[in-house]
């Protein structure tokens, strides 16, 4: 999970630097078979100067790009760059059609460019993922820092009937079901700290926002999901909360395109049974066996104060509880968020 204040920056490590984003992905694009490339060969691809691309190499090496004797670059294993064939090919489940999964390079948000999809009559389900977002949005208003070429950036877009009540627990759902994906893929156990923050040994590997476009009596939900899997090191500054990625959990690297293809296969199966049951047993029970904070001291904090007490796993329609000295108090997403005691 990351979270950085330079968010809002075009460039990427330094405001003086000129690697942004869009020249980054052009050069890992073209060094993606993990064949060397002529320096002039490279800066021509990428329409800069080679003293320009010579600038920004420290910057390239975060992202797996090395010189060699010659002067020529290249990725020694190639480049995991993301490609639709791919994960629709390993998609495991009744999403129906190729054109249902987009990739983008570089974009503002993929929760953004949901709901764009939406706005303009786009079919669900439907999944849009990038290769970097120049304006990722976390929980309560907070930036998600998305490197390019690195993690996972995915929103997933599927029907939901019943207004707001149809989404009672969808993100808690949604949680449960991207923890199995990755567990299925990485191999890592994976838990769940309310309402949905995935978390690897007691660090944040990723987080989900959940967002509703509601007409009449239908919505259609965007299920936004980040995952940390290889975080370049000049991403690392600045972030506020401690964050691991794949690759530091998991033996042999971690393919983004079946990851992506394993997340999307159980968002599908688990729509499928919470669009006929909600949020049920089943749901809520795999959801509390992934809760770190279960008959623990807690603090939940919110504009209102804090709650300080025990914690007693989720209700029905996911509110966390907390068994305080006097009574047990449930706790609704909102704005509050919920610490250890120790750490709070
Ligand atoms: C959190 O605060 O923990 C939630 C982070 C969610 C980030 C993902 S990345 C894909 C999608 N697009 C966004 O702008 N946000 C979500």
């Amino acid at each position: 999970m990351i979270r950085c204040p330079t968010h809002g920056s075009r460039n990427l490590v330094t405001s003086m630097s000129a690697l942004t984003p869009e020249l980054l992905l052009l050069i890992l694009s073209r060094l993606a078979q993990g064949q060397p490339v002529a320096l002039e060969d490279l800066a021509e691809h990428a329409a800069v100067s080679s003293e320009t691309l010579v600038a920004i190499l420290p910057e390239l090496v975060d992202h797996g790009v090395r010189q060699r004797r010659d002067g020529s670059l290249r990725v020694p294993g190639g480049v995991d760059l993301l490609d639709s064939d791919r994960i629709a090919d390993a998609v495991r489940s009744t999403l129906p059609k190729r054109a249902d999964i987009k990739v983008y390079g570089v974009t503002g948000s993929t929760n953004d460019l949901a709901r764009a999809w939406i706005e303009n009559g786009g079919s669900a389900p439907a999944v849009i993922l990038a290769e970097a977002q120049t304006a990722g949005r976390g929980r309560r208003g907070r930036a998600w820092s998305s490197p390019v070429a690195s993690n996972v950036y995915l929103s997933q877009i599927e029907m939901l009937a019943g207004g707001l009540q149809g989404a009672v627990g969808l993100s808690l759902a949604t949680g449960v079901a991207v923890a199995e994906a990755i567990e299925e893929v990485a191999a890592v156990p994976v838990a769940l700290k309310w309402p949905n923050d995935l978390l690897a040994r007691e660090r944040k590997l990723g987080g989900i926002l959940v967002e509703l476009v509601t007409s009449g009596a239908a919505s259609r939900a965007i299920l936004g999901i980040g995952i940390n899997v290889r975080v370049p090191a000049y991403t690392s500054a600045g972030i506020d909360q401690e964050w691991i990625d794949l690759a530091q959990t998991s033996r042999g690297r971690v393919e983004r395109n079946l990851l992506a293809a394993a997340i999307i296969t159980h968002l599908s199966r688990m729509l499928e049974r919470f669009r006929q049951q909600g949020f049920n047993a089943d749901l809520r029970r795999r959801w509390q066996a992934r809760d770190p904070f279960f008959s623990r001291r807690v603090v939940a904090r919110s504009d209102q104060g804090e709650i300080r007490g025990w914690g007693r796993g989720i209700d029905a329609s996911g509110e966390f509880l907390i068994e305080t000295e006097s009574e047990t108090v449930r706790v609704g997403a909102g704005e509050v968020s919920l610490r250890l005691e120790k750490q709070a």
